[in-house]
């Protein structure tokens, strides 16, 4: 079928597919019945169970293991060590590209972070494992950890986050400081962040020759099965991962790493499955986190409240053996109009896991400094906050000069202020109280998150009963993906959802693309989109050279799809189902295929991102400096909405986030020994519901045309962003303390 011949169906908005309904989420009975399978509930014929031996220090070198011992234990199988551990098709000290790191997998005896995987013991048990690891009584020559900003080695990177300048700077900065009439300066750090999925890392690997077949929850699966199929030296079709559900990954289930590669080859090794689920505490290491940042900025303001200069320089901490720089100060490259911006990074090296992309990373930490920043530089100018930031936005992406959706933006802060009430509030600080005694604060900060797209694929199965079947790769994190993506397949099928069946979580489907950067629905959404329009073109194909159809000879006038039936354009009235076709063609299913990526024409040539404002109120307690967030709003746009329930509830979660980074997140580090002193969930704090405020999240509007054909943007992270200064902010405005560090102590607020 040549293009002027081909039915067009695009920019159709179809009915009767439940696109825009806020259904919940089609897995949701399976999840609460206990029928969901997770990795760890696969229980193959014949299984091993691994367990990984960690190390007590931080830095040195394994100078003994009782191997003798642990292997006398009666259930232990086989134990696992820098001496005896099988080579590997590609070098673990080497990153894997495009965005693997270095891996921990017994490669030499040296300890580089506490709880780095030692040894391996595969027993007939998960209970002779343990007991067998325990047996091991590693002795190490320890040296002196180095965990603390004083402590670290301070470098230059090559990169940051994945593969971006370390220093970006436009505009004449001298000169910009040189006009203002004040210098705002502040400093402010971040902590070491755990991801804390409630699904721990886990894995079960079953070989049957050349062939691997792997139960893991997996946010990447394509990159997956081409990193196994290089480290184990086999094909990438020989690699079959199995991901249906995660119990959440905020991007440390994005990229491989060593205790997952160690299960794959002790399966290999033993001719047996394995299975590895990492603890809680395990996984405070060799999994990924968000690392500490230490930030300062510097924003001249001239006399009438608009920005003449910005200068954001991050410290991002990374382990000594590789890096990932969070690309914080790069938040302040997209946001607030300045004729002369500069973000630069330095890396400090410290004797801990490697970081990595943990929900929004770089916006997050970046935004609470930029946000903090930008509020105390408003107080410089006397003006309020919100006043401050409408006469600071960009109307167009300051250094690239690509319009922004600045309308969107403005949206989001009336309607937020609008709905919080913000006219009200006080200049000054401290100036508000509630009938308790406590002080009351308002604050507000602004949200923003690119939109990367991934490029994905997508098969769509239109069949005799007028059924579909669709099917892509990526994963459900517990976003609600499944629900999300069927309803763009059912609406680009011109189906009714119930309709449509949709299978994801294979790497042996069309490669779904990257289910991160809060680029999942838009990626693989728009892969879903074009099969079923490919599907669909088919179909009309077969009608429209059909004479016994009402639809013959159609093809050039265009057809709609709508309830299982194609229609002529020019007249509706003249339809067929698509059983029908199907039937009198003899045909059991059309099958469309598609490979979907960004316009990069319009990339080029529109800046792309989701934004919002959150508003924040706190309350604190003037004697004891207990802080409480006691009320958020915020407002966002992201295009088009496929599922209001769904889109909300990723909102809450991000600001949810937003508050356990303002007031508890962050990893304890006792130097002396170089451990974390709260690797587990008792000790490692991240809100429960009697520590989320009153939550609102309002939907704004917005028509972007040029994101994607479907004019879906991410919302999964943006939440986060703006969170964390608007309720620092709002701490500055209870009592007039303003916040350096996060999470936010007692003892920062009571002088
Ligand atoms: Mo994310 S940090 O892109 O899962």
């Amino acid at each position: 079928m040549s293009p002027e011949t081909a039915p067009r169906f695009s920019q159709q908005r179809r009915h009767g597919s439940n696109a825009g309904q806020p259904l919940t989420r089609r897995d949701g009975t399976l999840k609460v019945t206990g029928r969901a399978v997770y990795a760890a509930d696969n229980h193959p014929q014949g299984l091993l169970y691994a367990v990984t031996a960690v190390s007590s220090i931080a830095r040195g070198r394994v100078t003994r293991l009782d191997v003798a011992a642990a292997k006398a234990h009666p259930g232990v199988v086989e134990v696992l060590t820098p001496a005896n551990r099988p080579p590997l098709a590609h070098d673990p000290n080497e990153k894997m590209p495009p965005f693997g790191f270095r891996v921990e997998v017994l490669q030499d005896d040296g300890v580089r972070y506490a709880n780095q995987p030692i040894a391996l013991v595969i027993a007939e048990t998960l209970e002779a494992a343990t007991e067998g690891a325990v047996l091991l009584k590693p002795q190490y020559a320890v040296e002196s950890p180095r965990t603390g900003r004083s402590s670290g080695l301070a470098f230059a990177p090559a990169a940051v986050g994945v593969g971006s300048p370390p220093r970006t700077a436009f505009g004449d900065l001298a000169a910009g400081f040189a006009a203002a009439e004040r210098v705002t300066e502040t400093e402010t750090a971040t902590p070491a962040q755990y991801h804390n999925a409630m699904e721990p890392h886990a894995i079960v690997a079953a070989w049957e020759g050349d062939r691997v077949v792997i139960d893991m929850p997996n946010q990447a699966m394509a990159l997956s099965c081409a990193a196994y199929a290089a480290y184990f030296g086999i094909p990438a079709e020989n690699v079959l991962i199995r991901s249906p559900f995660l119990g959440g990954g905020f991007g440390s289930k994005a990229i491989l790493n060593g205790p997952q590669i160690l299960a794959v080859l002790a399966a290999r090794m033993l001719g047996r499955p394995v299975k590895l689920v990492l603890s809680r505490s395990q996984m405070y290491g060799p999994v990924g986190h968000r690392g500490h940042t230490w930030q300062k900025l510097r924003i001249g303001t001239d006399g009438s409240g608009r920005i003449t200069a910005l200068h954001h320089h991050a410290l991002a901490a990374t382990s000594s053996f590789d890096e990932f720089i969070e690309p914080a100060a790069n938040a302040s490259l997209s946001l607030y109009a300045s004729p002369a911006i500069l973000a630069e990074h330095d890396g400090l090296r410290l004797d801990t896991g490697t970081p990595g992309p943990m929900r929004a990373p770089g916006e997050a930490s970046g935004s609470a400094a930029l946000e903090t920043a930008i509020d105390e530089a408003a107080e410089a100018c006397g003006m309020d906050p919100l006043a401050f930031r409408l006469a600071n936005y960009a109307e167009t992406e300051p250094g690239t000069g690509r319009p922004f959706s600045s309308k969107a933006l403005r949206e989001c802060y009336a309607q937020g202020a609008e709905r919080f009430g913000w006219a009200g509030r006080p200049l000054a600080p401290r100036q508000m109280r509630d009938r308790q005694g406590f002080l009351v604060g308002w604050g507000m900060g602004t949200a923003l998150f690119r939109c990367p797209h991934f490029p994905a694929e997508a098969r769509a199965t239109l069949r005799a009963d007028g059924t579909a079947l669709v099917e892509t790769s990526g994963a459900d994190m517990g976003q609600g993906a499944w629900t999300a993506l069927a309803q763009i397949a059912a609406e680009a099928l011109g189906l009714p959802i119930d309709e449509v069946e949709f299978h994801s979580g294979r790497s042996s489907l069309p490669d779904g693309g990257i289910a991160g950067g809060s680029g999942h629905t838009a990626s693989a959404g728009l892969a879903l989109h074009n099969a079923g329009e490919d599907a669909l073109a088919r179909l009309a194909e077969l009608a429209s050279a059909d004479p016994a159809s009402p639809l013959f000879g159609a093809g050039n006038i265009g057809l709609v799809a709508r309830s299982g039936r194609l229609h002529r354009r020019d007249d509706e009235t003249r339809s067929e189902s698509y059983v029908e076709i199907l039937r009198r063609a003899g045909r059991a299913e059309v099958v469309g295929f598609a490979k979907a990526m960004r316009d990069p024409a319009a990339a080029e040539a529109h800046a792309m991102y989701t934004h919002g404002a959150v508003f924040a109120e706190v309350k604190v307690d003037p004697d004891l400096g207990q802080v409480r967030a006691t009320r958020l709003i915020g407002a966002f746009a992201a295009g088009r909405i496929i599922n209001p329930r769904l889109v909300r509830s990723q909102y809450f979660g991000g600001m949810i986030w937003g508050v356990g980074f303002a007031l508890q997140e962050g990893a304890v580090h006792d130097h002396r020994t170089g451990r974390i002193m709260n690797a587990d969930l008792a000790e490692y704090h991240v809100p429960v519901n009697a520590d989320v405020p009153s939550l609102e999240a309002i939907l704004v509007e917005e028509d972007d045309p040029y994101v994607n054909a479907l004019g879906v943007k991410g919302v999964g992270e943006v939440g986060i962003t703006g969170t964390v200064g608007a309720i620092a902010n709002a701490i500055w405005h209870a009592t007039g303390v303003r916040i350096r560090r996060f999470p936010v102590r007692l003892e920062d607020l009571v002088a």
